[in-house]
């Protein structure tokens, strides 16, 4: 018997094996060498949710969600948050390095000139309604750049990977800045290159008539950082949903576009949606019992509360919750931080949240700072997916590099009716009630 193999009896007939243990992990496809007879298929693993299943190696983001670290190519979230800016991680995320200032300079310049999109796309935004959620028109839209750069089907080719992270990164902030000038009938503002990418984000949101938009140079630092907080975080529903989707060698516009549809929900990034919508309902600290007491009943879930890896703080919810002063010191205070902080108290010390370890994670705070900001509450997921673009685009181009990817194709357990004949429609007896819809708006 190895050190580093885990030794399997298969009680059914008696054989044993030895599976080899690598980085923690044995093997899937070895539990198919376990079997009856040669007519089976192999053992299989049963993991729904992915909850315990590696689906990749990966050299880019490193989580140890027990005691609340996270680290993007080794660098720690926090010192990353004092010290750089959304770029210079985007970079380090996406080629593996902190750059050096002259390729910082480039990287740069490289970017400002993707920060235009093609007219047509503005054609395109237009089409959607006043009201659309500008989660959906991001999907949308950068679904359809794809049918414009036709040549980023090339995934192979490194260059073109390059070119289209490029311009990813640099068209995202516009578009969602088109969404929300969109959703307000205000006309789209040209990016402005002498700002930062953060500054720039905000002038093509906020510039109303003014020769040029000087942003708050507080905010502007705090959107950096949320960006910051959110470029990336290994194998979520998302960044999973990227690789899944890439994996069949779709486009990278596709690719983030599925990603960014994954982010959409409220279980992942349309929690900091809810959170706000959840404490302006709560309204004042008296009502937070009758909502714990909701929750402990498992009517619902406390919002921006719990995560699928961390079981401890949140460590980017806890830079989150500092920055909040610092923006309420230009914006004013929003009064749901005092509901938030004594939610976080009362749900810290409760024995459900606490027996469950389920801690504040990211979305807690963002959403309080983003309203402060002015930010409608449909814009936080899409803050949400600029900053993770960096983060999809490095995972899929990690995995098309990966020799051992091929396309995702998951295995299932089959419960459904045994094989059985086809009966002609007009002598099925008749079942349940009948579907009938009236109709609705086109
Ligand atoms: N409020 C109340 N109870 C919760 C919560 C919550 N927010 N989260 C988990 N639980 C409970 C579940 O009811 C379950 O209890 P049980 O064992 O008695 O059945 C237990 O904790 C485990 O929950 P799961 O759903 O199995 O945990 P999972 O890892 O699948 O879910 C998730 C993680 C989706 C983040 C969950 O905690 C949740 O729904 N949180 C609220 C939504 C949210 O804030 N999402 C943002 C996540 S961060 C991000 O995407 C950036």
């Amino acid at each position: 018997m190895g050190r580093d193999t885990l030794s399997v009896v298969d009680n059914r007939t008696g054989s044993s094996y030895e599976l080899p243990i690598e980085h923690g992990c044995i093997r899937a496809t070895d539990l198919g060498k376990i079997k009856v007879d040669d007519q089976d298929v192999g053992l299989r693993s049963y993991d729904p949710a992915s909850g315990n299943t590696a689906a990749c190696k990966s050299r880019i983001t490193y989580i140890d969600g027990d005691a609340g670290v996270l680290r993007y190519r080794g660098y720690d979230i926090e010192e990353l948050a004092e010290r750089s800016s959304y770029l210079e991680v985007a970079y380090l995320i996406v080629k593996g390095e902190l750059p050096t200032a002259s390729h910082f300079a480039m990287w740069r310049h490289n970017i400002k000139m993707h920060t235009l999109v093609h007219e047509n796309v503005k054609r395109f935004v237009e089409g959607f309604r006043y009201d659309a959620h500008p989660m959906g028109l991001l999907v949308g839209t950068v679904g359809a750049l794809s049918t414009f750069y036709p040549e980023a089907k090339n995934i192979h080719d490194e260059e073109s990977r390059r070119m289209q992270t490029r311009r990813l990164v640099g068209k995202i902030p516009t578009i969602a800045a088109m969404a929300y000038r969109h959703s307000r009938g205000l006309p789209f503002v040209l990016p402005d290159n002498e700002l930062s990418y953060s500054g720039n984000f905000l002038s093509m949101l906020f510039k109303m008539t003014e020769l040029k938009y000087r942003p708050d140079p507080v905010l502007e630092h705090a959107l950096d950082l949320l960006f910051i907080l959110h470029a990336d975080h290994e194998q979520n529903c998302s960044s999973t949903a990227a690789r899944v989707v890439g994996s069949s060698l779709a486009d990278p516009y596709s690719v983030v576009a599925a990603a960014a549809a994954a982010l959409s929900g409220p279980r992942h990034g349309g929690a900091n949606e809810d959170v706000v919508r959840m404490l302006r309902e709560i309204g004042s600290v008296d009502e937070i019992p009758a909502l714990i007491k909701e929750v402990k009943s498992g009517e619902r879930r406390l919002m921006g509360f719990g995560h699928r890896v961390y079981k401890n703080y949140d460590p980017r919810a806890r830079i989150i919750k500092q920055l909040a002063y610092q923006v309420f010191e230009v914006t004013g205070k929003n009064p749901i931080i005092d509901v938030a902080l004594e939610l976080e108290r009362i749900a810290l010390e409760d024995d459900y949240f606490h027996s469950r370890r389920l801690y504040p994670n990211v979305d807690f705070y963002s959403g309080i700072i983003y309203e402060a900001m002015g930010f409608p509450l449909e814009m936080f997921p899409v803050l949400f997916a600029i900053a993770r673009t960096s983060g999809w685009v490095a995972q899929w181009a990690e995995m098309l590099q990966d020799e051992e990817q091929r396309i995702v194709r998951p295995r299932q357990i089959y419960l459904g009716a045994a094989e059985r004949r086809y009966v002609p429609l007009d002598q099925r007896p008749e079942v349940g009630p009948l579907e009938f819809e009236l109709r609705g708006p086109l």
